[in-house]
């Protein structure tokens, strides 16, 4: 190994396992949407892998984590048994946040058709406005965190803390479980994420003297008390580097649900939480895992249209119904922070509007076009310019409206060919073949379940992770295919918040080799577009940076540019403006480079 790949190596060991690079996904740049598929199918399996043996960490079905399961779920059917006085509160941002959102609608409702008291509420950071945007500064701040939760648990006698933070980095939840930890009489924190504890974050947060290591240390010791509880398996590098809302995001929703169904069927049924019923919910998860990758093919052929559409700057719309509708909105707002997309490359619909979401701050279609989400819409707005080049998918199950179904993919069939559709039934409930038929391409799972489930919420939730896992590869594998990934590293990231910067900072460091230091005046020099950084922009706290750094865009791009070529700054945006694919032209600046060095 030369001294290079040694760096490189150490740097790689630095970081938290949910910042790593995945060697499963190194080449996912170079290739086809069959071979995206495997890729894409080997990390989620890193989920639910068994590795008994493992000294270093805890798997998702290892017992502590089991454990700690059965010990959280007896909670909440200690707060489902004392409706009145009590509130679970789950919190996060960004997938976090949306994740929250989704499971508290899902479960609020089922206990809203038993006649039970919903006591299930909801945090994201940036309010419900996040669910839609991605509102990235809220998340750096603590005390934000901490009063948003107060506010909602005043007069609450117990309240039952579910902090989610996939990289254990979150300031808003820090701030939220410090808070908790102060008041242990009233709240039982619970932080979920999935680094060990000795990788949480421990960099600075926003007016506080703690960081979010201290905070997930406390909590260990509460453990041992029973007062606060930590899940944290661990589930491997994310395919895209630092993607949370991939693997993260489908691992909070497996897990909460397990926790959730658990203290329910313990508090109405009387059926005890044990280790081995968790396990249970576990392997159902593995296996809706299983299924929806037995359908590579048409995954693959999916993957493969939405990278043409983007490539040829048309549009994918996802139109999908009930919760199916609120995963294709979560995707697809995703792609904006994560790929610097626009907000229409990939845009999600879902039936109803907002009357459908049944957020808290209701309808929003006033804040801007971002929040137009009614297929009534889609129909208004986007069917009368629609073209052959757009690419539409339909998310639906048997249990859906097939009518409306129908008659929107005949308006949609009267404009484009180019309709395909995602589609969950049943054995002894399928979805009329003449249905199946108005689709291009149709993912149609037909899922083992006696029809007596049709209607059940667990059912859905089968659904909801299965559209996931297809939508997360469909939208990533598209802008793989544009050219936005480079290896496996999303590098022109939007550095809007304090993790976003010490993730540019450590993909500078990845790929040019150089120090620290070099890399952040280089950074710096793309934020405040000045080859002559001031004493003031240097010695600014990191919230400054972010704050200059959201207006910019290819920060990270031209900063790589300037370190690698040596050129200035007006060089590095010359050398991208020539190259608009990213891909191309970091390709370009390392050959570039390497020329260079070879004739020096
Ligand atoms: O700030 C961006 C982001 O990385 C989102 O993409 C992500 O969903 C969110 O932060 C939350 O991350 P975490 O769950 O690790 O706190």
């Amino acid at each position: 190994m030369n001294m290079d790949d040694l760096k490189l190596s150490c740097h790689e060991l630095s970081l938290p396992v949910t910042e790593k690079c995945n060697p499963i996904s190194r080449d996912i740049d170079r290739v086809n949407g069959k071979q995206m598929v495997q890729i894409l199918r080997r990390c989620d399996a890193e989920i639910f892998e068994k590795k008994d043996h493992d000294p270093f960490h805890q798997r998702l079905y290892s017992s502590a984590v089991i454990q700690t399961m059965v010990d959280v779920a007896k909670r909440v059917e200690m707060m489902l048994r004392d409706p009145e006085e009590s509130v679970i509160v789950l919190s996060g941002c960004g997938t976090s946040g949306r994740i929250a959102f989704l499971l508290v609608t899902s479960f609020n409702e089922m206990m809203k058709a038993q006649k039970q008291k919903q006591i299930c509420s909801y945090i994201i950071a940036g309010g419900d406005r996040a669910m839609l945007t991605s509102q990235e500064a809220p998340e750096d701040d603590p005390a934000l965190g901490a009063h948003t939760l107060e506010k909602i648990c005043a007069g609450k006698k117990h309240v039952l803390f579910i902090g989610i933070s996939c990289g254990m980095s979150a300031p808003f939840v820090a701030g939220q479980l410090d808070f908790c930890l102060q008041h242990l009489d009233i709240f039982t924190p619970v932080l979920l994420g999935f680094n060990p504890v000795h990788m949480a974050r421990s960099e600075p947060m926003q007016g506080c003297s703690f960081h979010f290591k201290d905070v997930a240390e406390r909590m260990t010791a509460e453990q041992r008390h029973e007062k606060a509880f930590v899940l944290n398996p661990v589930l491997g590098a994310e395919a895209i580097s630092g993607s949370s809302r991939m693997k993260g995001g489908s691992a909070t929703k497996i897990i909460l649900e397990s926790i959730l169904l658990a203290g329910h069927e313990a508090a109405f049924r009387g059926k005890r939480t044990t280790p081995e019923c968790i396990s249970g919910w576990i392997t159902a998860s593995e296996m809706v895992y299983e299924t929806t990758y037995s359908h590579s093919d048409e995954l693959a052929a999916l993957i493969h249209q939405a990278g043409e559409s983007l490539r040829m700057k048309a549009h994918v719309y996802y139109i999908g119904w009930g919760t199916l509708g609120i995963i294709g909105l979560t995707d697809a707002s995703e792609c904006v922070p994560t790929y610097g997309a626009d907000f229409d490359d990939i845009r999600g619909f879902i039936n109803n509007g907002f009357r459908e979401m049944k957020n808290k701050e209701g309808d929003l279609s006033c804040l801007g076009p971002e929040f137009v989400i009614g297929h009534k819409d889609f129909v208004d707005t986007i069917l009368p310019s629609l073209s052959q080049n757009d690419m539409v998918l339909f998310l639906f199950a048997v249990n859906d409206d097939l009518h409306e179904v129908t008659a929107l993919a005949d308006q949609v069939r009267r404009r484009t060919s180019n309709l395909h559709a995602i589609a969950h039934d049943l054995e002894k409930f399928t979805i009329p073949e003449t249905v199946c038929n108005m689709f291009g391409t149709i993912l149609r799972i037909t899922w083992p379940f006696s029809s007596e489930e049709v209607n059940s919420v667990v059912m859905r939730q089968r659904w909801e992770l299965s559209t996931k896992w297809c939508l997360n590869a469909i939208s990533t594998g598209a802008h793989v295919l544009k050219g936005k990934v480079y290896m496996n590293y999303m590098i022109d990231l939007r550095v809007s918040n304090s993790k976003l910067y010490t993730r540019a900072i450590n993909i500078l460091q990845r790929f040019t080799g150089c120090s620290k230091s070099e890399c952040v005046r280089a950074l710096l020099r793309a934020i405040y577009s000045t080859e002559d950084l001031s004493e003031d922009m240097t010695s600014a706290d990191v919230w400054k940076h972010t704050d200059a750094a959201n207006r910019r865009d290819r920060v990270v791009p031209t900063a790589l540019v300037m370190i690698q070529c040596g050129c200035t700054l007006t060089e590095a945006r010359h050398h991208l403006d020539c190259h608009p694919v990213i891909r191309d032209a970091v390709n370009a600046c390392f050959n570039s480079s390497k020329t260079k060095s070879t004739v020096d």
